[in-house]
This record gives C-alpha cells, structure tokens and sequence, in this order.
C-alpha cells in the first residue's frame, strides 16, 4: 500500500452494497504468541442485485499461507493480493473460500485485531480489526453466524472463549486443549470476539421477564476475583431495566464480561461476550471511588443495551454509528438517573457535553453526528457521535414523550431485527408510529456545529402578553468541513417555563415544551397579571448555546426559585461564568479582582439551603470549570482566568470559613464507609466544601486534608484529598504521594490516579513534574490508561498545558510521535488536545501549530494521526 492510497478518504456516499454475502463462517485458532494459524471457512453466495463475480476481502498485517474455493488450493495469479487485503476473481454463484493466515498477538501493541494483554490473549474488532485476524467482508453490513474452533495451551490458556454457547471442548495431544463455540445470532465482524488466558470467573445468574436462566460470567485476573460483585450486581440491574422500560429481554444463555489492562476505549459490546477496560470492571470501596462506582454501572449498562441497539439491529455502514452509540448512551442516561438522581444526572451529562463535545463541535474536527467522509474510523469515535447523538435521541424522546418514544423503539425493532440499517431508518420508525413528520430532523444528522439560541422577550402591559422571540443560528466553522456550510435552522424543542416575578411561584399553564422550527419566531403567553421571568431550555431540552442577556439579579432570581433543578443550576453558572470572565478580562486591563456581592450572597443561599440533595449541592456550589470558561472568551487566556477563578475560590472559601467548616465536621462525622445513593452525595458535598477549605492558608485547614487523606476508609476521600495537596506546596503533599503509592505499587488502576492528580495538579512545576513520572519505572507507553492517566490528564489541565513558554505542547508532540507507530488510535486522540489551538493568542498558536507542523512532517506518519493533523492544518 502506498501512502496515498491509505489516505484516500471513504465517502459516506460511496456506500455500495458487498458483492457477495456471508452465509456462515468457521474459523479455527490455533493459539501461539508469535504465531497464531488462523483458517477461516466462508460459505458466501453472490448479492444477486450486486451482479458481480469479483470479490473483495479486506485484510491487513496477515501472513496469508493458502486460499482454497470449494477445497482446491489457487495459485498466486489466481487472486490479487494487497497490503490491504484480496480480490478473488470469477467466482462462481456460491463456494467456499478457505483461507489460511498467520498472525502475532504478542507484538500487537495497536490493540486492535488478536492481541495479548497481561500474557492473555483478546480481540479488538470495532471498527476494523475483524481483518487483522482474518481476510473478510469486514464491513457491518455483512451479518453472518459463526462457528469457533480455539485451540491453545492447557497451562497458559486454561480459559477459551468466545461468542454464543460452548458446544464442544476436548483434550488434545502436547498439553493442548480445543473449546467450540457456536453464536445462533447473524453478526456483523467488528463483535466477533476471543478471549484465552489464565482467568478466574465471579458467577452470577438472571431470570428473564419470560423465565429463562442466563449465567452471568465475569472472567478477570486471578488477583482481581474479589473486585467483580458491583459490576455483577451492575449487569442484573440494567437486564432488569431493560424489560422494565423497554420491553428487551437476554436472548442467550449466557452473558460474558472480560477485565483486560491494555484496552483502547471503554468497553466493547461483543454478542454474549463483553470485553472492558478493567477500569469498568474492578471495584472495591478502597479502590474505586463514587465515580468510579457510578461508571462502570453505567458502562455495564452501555454494552449490555447494545445488545438490542447495536447488535440485534446494527449499523449499515460506519457513517451510521450514532445510530447505536447516540441511542444506547441515551439509554443509559435514562439508566443512571433512574438508579441515582434525574436532575444530578443531566448536570453531570450536560457538563461534560460542554467541555468536550462543544470545543470538538466548534474546532477543525466538528463533524455531523453522521459524518461525511472518514480517513481513520477510528477517529470518529467522538464526543459529537456519541454524547450529541445521544442529545439528538432525546430530543425525540422530549417531543413524543415516554410512551411514543417507546412506540417509535417497538417498531423499529420490529422491522429491523436482525439486520443493518441507517439513521433515517430510525427516524423513520420514528415518525410512523407516531405519525409525526420527522423530515426536518435529518438536518441534526448533516450539519455540523453548536447551533446558537438567541432569546429576547417583551412584555406588553395593556394587553398582559408576554413574548419570547427565539432565533437559530450557525456559528462559522473552521475548515470547510463537509456539515459546516450551508446549514438551515433545525428543529428545536424549547422546554421553557414562567415564574411570577414576585411570589417566585411557577405559573402552571405556561409551562410546557415550544417547537422553534424555523430560523426565529415569537412565543406569546396572555393573561398575565405582571411581567413574569421566563425560565429557558429547561433540563437543556436542545444541544445549543443559549444566548439569552440576563441581569444579575434575575440569575440570582433563578438560582433561587426555578423549579427546574437544571435551570436552577445553570442559572449559577451562567452568573458565575459572566463574572469569572468579567475579572479575567478585567485583569489584563490591570483592574483589580474582587469578589461580587451578588454572587457572594447567591453562593451563601445555596450553602445554607436544605431543600436540596447534597450532590446537587455539591455542584450548585462548584464553579465553572477552566474550559468551559475559556470557551465563552473571544481568546482563551489561560493565566487570567485560572487567576481569577483561584481568586473566587478563595474569597469564597474566606467569606463562607465558618459555615464551610461546620458544613464539612457535619459530614465527616458520617462513621464509616457505606455505598448508598444519600452516603454518596453527603461524600460528593464533603469533597466540595473540602475543596474550597483547601485553597485557605491556614495551617488548621492543611492539616484537615491531609487528616482525611490518611484517615479515610474508602478511596473517594482518599483521592479527593491527595489531589487537593497535589495542588499545595507544602510537606504534607510530599508524604501523601509517596503514601499514596507505596500502599497501591501493585494495583494498576490505583496507580493510575497515583499519575492523574499530579498531572492535574495547579502547581507551576506541573510540567516538571510530568517529565520526570514519564521516566518512573511504572510508567509504559504500551498501556493506554496510563498513557491517559498521565499525557491524557495533562492536557485536560489548561493553565498548565498551555504554558506560555510551549513546554507542554512540546511534551505531548513528543509522545504522540513517541507512540504513533505502535498504538494510532491512542496516539490520535492525544494530538486532539491541539484542535482548539486557534482558540488562543498569536504566540499560544504559533507555537501549537509548529508542533502540529512537526507532527505532520514526521516520516510514515500513521493515518489516523495524518487525519487529526491535517484537519487541523488545513
Ligand atoms: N462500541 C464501544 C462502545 O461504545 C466502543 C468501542 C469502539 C470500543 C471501538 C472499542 C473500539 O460501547
Ligand atoms: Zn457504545
């Protein structure tokens, strides 16, 4: 292959259907670190409306040793073989094609295709790892039964498995043994799955709504066997859900979960056998923390609903993603609220959509939720597919409500069971079982970038009307993107509601959701007795930025009496944000910083207010985060704003010194550990009020972290505060640290925070810091979560990573190229932290795009890098 061959993009209007089908396949794994045979028999039949005798498989890294049509070896000029995979010419109707391939497990650092991790053996498959192990219609629209033969040694891989049911295993000659699997469901290739190696199982069952018996497996190390009961009792809760309200049901015998270290995402949905990052796995209260507990319930759940949205009904082509990972991150965000707190749920997913999916949706790599045209696949795994996708699946769920969304859900799977199909035949299931014209939503799925919301109201006293007038507009992209030009209004569904403006009370009848279905219209609300303030988006019912000028006092009208806790929340924060970025701005005009009396006394009502659930709290309390901050200034100053936010924290933390303290000897005197939702919250607030505690330079509050550092009983307290000393120039840092990884040396992902709190820490000699941790014996570039743990994390850390002198643009050029060759995927999404560069000032970009320049230049650069940069570039 050639390098302008691999970087011809694909085109989602490329989109032809395969020549051939699959009709089954066997295949047989001769398990062997260096060299695994892997022979694959395929019964494929010709697409009769592709009329075609030529077939192409693709194929990549395989060391093909015979291809065989219905049993008779071919010669090499009867196929074409490329470093991309093989064409076979003048095929019959229908035959088998067997195929014979060597591959290397052990050297596969990509993890993508068979790959060791801790000595055991895993697969990769999505999106295109299928062809690292054998050639093949590697494409999700080719769905097909499997047949899998394992064989591998007794000693080292006791342990086979793969999709469906085991049907055979036997001993054989020389220490070797032989499992067989059966998978009755048809499956694209990217959930063909294998896992062998030396692993213990935590076992568990669940009987179905219909009263059938699944065994639930979790198969992890030896030494993490006790660390598997939360995410069993996980996966029986979101079976259970799954029924409840959606009516899916387990449609195997049997359920898999593999923990593996070296994973490069989250966690992959193979039919009947899940693979996990073990960090979605592995739980124990002095491991994990609330967080860590609350993911990997909703990751369990994630690849568990994806066995109805993703696998019995799956994608046509990849442009198609968010048609799984839009609907089944929706799905389990209706999960998680439904376990733990509706209103705290849609903050946190809110938050994290506009920290991530926001700056994507607005810099060189915004794309639509089904993108155009891809370089890598792999690079679309994106906050935009995913959380904006799942964003776009409310939507319909807010306009049909529960029961017509389920509607649309019943018919889609009623016509698409068992096949792979596209976005529109979502929509489509959609519209007609709720007879609803959804045309106009196709442009959420082709247009790229934050719409903006623009609200203006006026009130017209001799005729007590009120008025909303909304406008939709685009943003400018960077890029000339496919989705970025020419975009026209979307539809939007406005949950809006009225207070009076006195009493504070809702006004009952004028509560509801409005459609904004063209570029700008006015909403009128009569009979009103005095002009009353309109609450807007609530629960965020639109993926925009909402533009609406507000005064300080109505924000502070909000904090305090919306009924929609969102709204309530985000009231806070859009005060907070106006006058973190009024100070920051103020500080490059040489004004002096100074904490507003508004906002002192909105923060000093929410403190005392008891109506609240402590986690709401918690983040009605918790200023906007530097990012976010950044994003709302015309160029992003990384000094002034986290000056003026520290500045904040710790006038806050002065004003507020008593009450924060009483507040935190109330919760620390809760006893012991315990993991109900009201002990989570109480803990969530703690680490808050401890925050601001912490920024004090007060002896008395030092030592009060570094008490709950070496006094807590569960990780949570732990973690919370040694990243609060990471931030401190004081001994008890120092002592911390090296407590903190003397005690956890041997457990991975506890090291993995051991490096993520110092990336993270706000301290000048971050950097340094970083330099030296990557040099430390733990440290290994093979092992993506700690490559994220420290690199990722850094560059999650603004003030720091944007360092005026370039420091840490130049630490992360030099990983990305350090590490490009072996893992693309990982080293791609790291360069991603340079997407925003154009975001800041001249030298900031300058400095960013040279590193970008360096990057670009580097010789046999691998695509998916290519790809990022050149976007960025362009
Ligand atoms: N499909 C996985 C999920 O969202 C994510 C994934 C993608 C994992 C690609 C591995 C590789 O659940
Ligand atoms: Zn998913």
């Amino acid at each position: 292959m050639t390098a302008t061959q691999s970087i011809q993009p694909v085109l989602r209007s490329d989109y032809r259907p395969p020549t051939y089908w699959i009709e089954n396949v066997e295949l047989e794994f001769d398990l062997d670190p260096r060299e695994t045979l892997v022979t694959a028999r395929i019964a494929v039949r010709r697409n009769s409306q592709q009329p075609s005798d030529t077939l192409d498989l693709a194929g990549e890294n395989l060391k093909l040793q015979s291809v065989a049509i219905d049993g008779k070896r071919l010669d090499g000029d009867q196929y074409q073989l490329r470093d991309d995979g093989m064409t076979l010419l003048n095929l019959p109707e229908s035959c088998q094609i067997e195929t014979k391939v060597l591959v290397s497990p052990l050297t596969n650092k990509s993890l993508s295709g068979l790959y060791q991790t801790s000595g055991n053996y895993c697969t990769q498959c999505e999106a295109v790892g299928f062809r690292r192990i054998t050639y093949f219609l590697d494409r999700p629209d080719v769905m097909t039964t499997y047949r899998v033969t394992i064989r591998g040694d007794k000693k080292t891989c006791p342990v086979m498995l793969s999709n469906g049911n085991r049907i055979a295993a036997k001993d054989l000659d020389d220490g070797r043994h032989e499992v067989v699997w059966e998978d009755p469901f048809p499956k694209p290739s990217y959930l063909f799955a294998l896992v062998a190696g030396n692993l213990k199982c935590h076992r568990g069952t669940f009987t179905t709504r219909s009263g059938r018996d699944v065994a639930l497996e979790i198969w992890v190390e030896p030494q993490n066997i006790d660390k598997c009961e939360h995410a069993l009792v996980s996966l029986q809760k979101s079976m259970k859900w799954d029924e409840d309200v959606f009516g899916l049901e387990y449609d195997l015998d049997i359920y898999m979960i593999v923990a593996v270290n070296d994973f490069n995402m989250g966690a992959m949905e193979n039919k009947g056998l899940n693979v996990f990052n073990s960090k979605y796995v592995l739980a124990l209260p002095d491991t994990a923390t609330d967080e860590d507990y609350m993911l990997i319930e909703a990751v369990i759940a994630h690849e568990y609903f994806h066995n109805w949205t993703g696998n019995r009904v799956t994608c046509r082509d990849w442009f198609q993603l968010t048609l799984k990972e839009g609907l089944t991150v929706f799905r389990d965000q209706q999960f998680t609220a439904d376990q733990t707190s509706a209103a705290v749920k849609r903050i946190d997913d809110v938050s994290g959509l506009r920290a991530g999916q926001f700056v994507e949706d607005s810099g060189p790599m915004a794309h639509p939720i089904r993108p155009e045209s891809y370089i890598s696949m792999d690079n679309f795994y994106t906050a935009t597919v995913y959380r904006k996708g799942a964003e776009i699946i409310r939507m319909y769920h807010t306009i049909l409500g529960a029961e017509g969304f389920r509607r649309g859900m019943d018919l889609y799977f009623q016509r698409h069971d068992n096949s792979a199909v596209t976005c529109d035949d979502f929509r489509a299931a959609m519209a007609d079982a709720n007879n609803i014209n959804f045309d106009r939503f196709d442009r959420w799925y082709s247009q790229a970038g934050t719409p903006e919301l623009t609200v203006t109201e006026s009130w017209d006293a001799a005729k007590s009307e009120y008025a909303l007038t909304m406008t939709q507009s685009y943003p400018t992209l960077p890029g000339g993107n496919p989705g970025t030009e020419d975009r026209n209004p979307v539809p939007l569904p406005v949950r809006v509601g009225l207070l009076d403006a006195e009493s504070g009370e809702e006004i009952e009848q004028h509560s509801g959701v409005v459609m904004l279905d063209t570029e700008t219209e006015t909403f009128t609300f009569s009979g009103l007795s005095a002009k009353p303030i309109a609450s807007v988006l609530r629960g965020f019912s639109a993926p925009v930025r909402l533009r609406m000028q507000r005064d300080n006092e109505e924000l502070a009208f909000l904090m305090a009496n919306d009924n929609d806790p969102f709204n309530r929340w985000d009231a806070g924060q859009t005060l907070a944000t106006k006058l973190l970025i009024d100070a920051a701005n103020g500080l490059a005009d040489g004004r002096a910083l100074e904490l507003s009396e508004q906002f002192r006394d909105a923060f000093g009502r929410v403190l005392s207010d008891n109506s609240f659930d402590e986690a709401f709290k918690a983040l009605a309390l918790t200023l906007p985060r530097e990012s976010v901050l950044g994003q709302e200034m015309d160029v992003i100053d990384p000094d002034s704003l986290h000056t003026a936010r520290q500045f904040y924290r710790r006038r806050l933390a002065e004003c507020f010194q008593s009450e924060l303290t009483s507040l935190y000897n109330e919760l620390a005197a809760d006893g012991a550990y315990k993991n109900d939702q009201k002990s989570i919250n109480r803990r969530r607030l703690k680490n808050v009020v401890l925050a601001y505690l912490s920024v004090l330079d007060v002896p008395a509050c030092i030592s009060r972290v570094s008490n709950q550092f070496h006094q807590a009983d569960n990780m949570t307290d732990k973690q919370a505060a040694l990243s609060l000393l990471a931030n401190l120039d004081v001994p008890e840092r120092d002592a911390a640290l090296a407590a903190f990884y003397d005690q956890y040396k041997t457990d991975p992902l506890v090291i993995d925070k051991w490096y993520a709190v110092q990336a993270l820490s706000s301290r000048p000699d971050t950097i340094e810091h970083v330099k030296q941790l990557t040099s430390h014996p733990d440290f290994s570039v093979d092992n993506p979560n700690r490559v994220r743990s420290l690199i990722g994390a850094f560059t999650q850390n603004q003030v720091r990573f944007h360092q005026a002198d370039g420091a840490g643009y130049k630490l992360l050029a030099d990983y990305v190229l350090e590490i490009e060759s072996a893992n693309p995927q990982l080293a791609a999404r790291l360069v991603a932290a340079f997407n925003s560069y154009r975001r800041f000032d001249e030298s900031r970009q300058t400095q960013m795009q040279d590193e970008l320049k360096r990057i670009a230049e580097h010789p046999g650069l691998c695509k998916d890098v290519h790809e990022i940069v050149q976007r960025a570039l362009h």
